[in-house]
């Protein structure tokens, strides 16, 4: 199994990224740390306590950053909603507390107590990330690498320019994409592609499970944002980034030299990823590409059965 633990701010589709990775036999999940970013950080840390209380997992969660490293907090309410899981809902955490530790410190003991190096998945934005790594410098031996949900090669969504994780906290992003880690950016050009249409939840929702109802009301409150947007169905961005651990093969990326643009006028927040290797620089990421859908949806429909009733 591959060690990982996952930073996030559930979240929609962080949600459905936790209930992904916990169902995996492929991976171990070692802590879950939440961040703001959707929504606040009560909230964001709330939310992750009661689906890991939902599904009876035990693994610790602990609180991070309550706003990013230098700007003020913009949550994306309008998203995802009052509580942070749009539609669905779950009741309060009963057997669950959150750590006493903090996030980078759990994190940071986590590494240094792991036998294995430990892969991170970052579904946020990155501040929680770039605090480890500059209290931490030494974190970067024992980690395997990050996986990252966020920014992209071509158009965002928080501005026309710049993706939500990457833009809430382009300086912490910043600092992730220099740390010399190796890292797979899964940004919107990958996720666009991981989109779920409304026959494909339905049959999604029909798989007996206990936790059909949490995933339909996911799922459909995802939809019900993307058709605001003039999409077709429900695009899964954190899902992904969590699925490309599980089969590295699900996304193709290609090597490219990725920078952070955190002063820009119409820019801010924006990937700025050499496609053409005009800069002639060392690559510093992966970026992900190409989605095999088919896949993807036979991924999310096998988490299901493991949740069967
Ligand atoms: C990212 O922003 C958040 O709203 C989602 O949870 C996802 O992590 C997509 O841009
Ligand atoms: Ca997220």
């Amino acid at each position: 199994k591959i060690p990982v633990i996952i930073d996030c701010d559930p979240g929609v589709d962080d949600a459905l990224a936790i209930l992904l990775a916990l169902a995996s036999d492929k991976l171990e999940v070692r802590a879950i740390t939440t961040v703001a970013g959707n929504q606040t950080i009560a909230k964001t840390t709330a939310n992750a306590l009661r689906i890991v209380d939902f599904l009876g997992a035990g693994t610790k969660v602990a609180a991070g950053a309550a706003k990013p490293l230098q700007r003020e907090l913009k949550t994306a309410e309008w998203v995802h909603g009052a509580s942070g899981l749009g539609k669905a809902d779950l009741p309060p955490a009963r057997r669950l507390a959150a750590d006493p530790l903090n996030a980078v410190d759990l994190i940071w003991e986590s590494v240094r107590q792991s036998q294995e190096k430990i892969q991170l998945i970052a579904l946020g934005p990155l501040t929680n990330l770039a605090i480890l790594l500059s209290a931490h410098p030494g974190v970067r031996e024992k980690l395997a690498g990050i996986t990252l949900m966020g920014g992209s090669c071509f158009l965002g969504n928080t501005t026309p320019a710049a993706e939500f994780n990457i833009h809430c906290d382009p300086e912490a992003a910043k600092i992730v994409f220099e740390s010399g880690l190796p890292i797979t950016m899964i940004g919107l050009d990958a996720t666009r592609q991981a989109v779920v249409y409304e026959s494909e939840i339905a049959e999604i929702v029909a798989i007996p499970s206990r936790v059909g109802k949490f995933v339909g009301d996911l799922f459909r409150s995802t939809l019900e944002v993307c058709r605001f947007f003039g999409a077709e169905g429900a695009v899964m961005h954190d899902l992904l980034a969590v699925a490309q651990v599980i089969n590295p093969q699900l996304v193709k990326t290609q090597a490219y030299r990725v920078e952070i643009e955190t002063s820009g006028e119409f820019t801010t927040g924006k990937t700025v990823v050499d496609r053409y290797h005009v800069w002639n620089r060392e690559p510093n990421a992966r970026v992900g590409l190409e989605v095999n859908r088919p896949a993807f949806l036979e991924m999310i429909k096998e988490m299901m059965v493991q949740y069967g009733i």
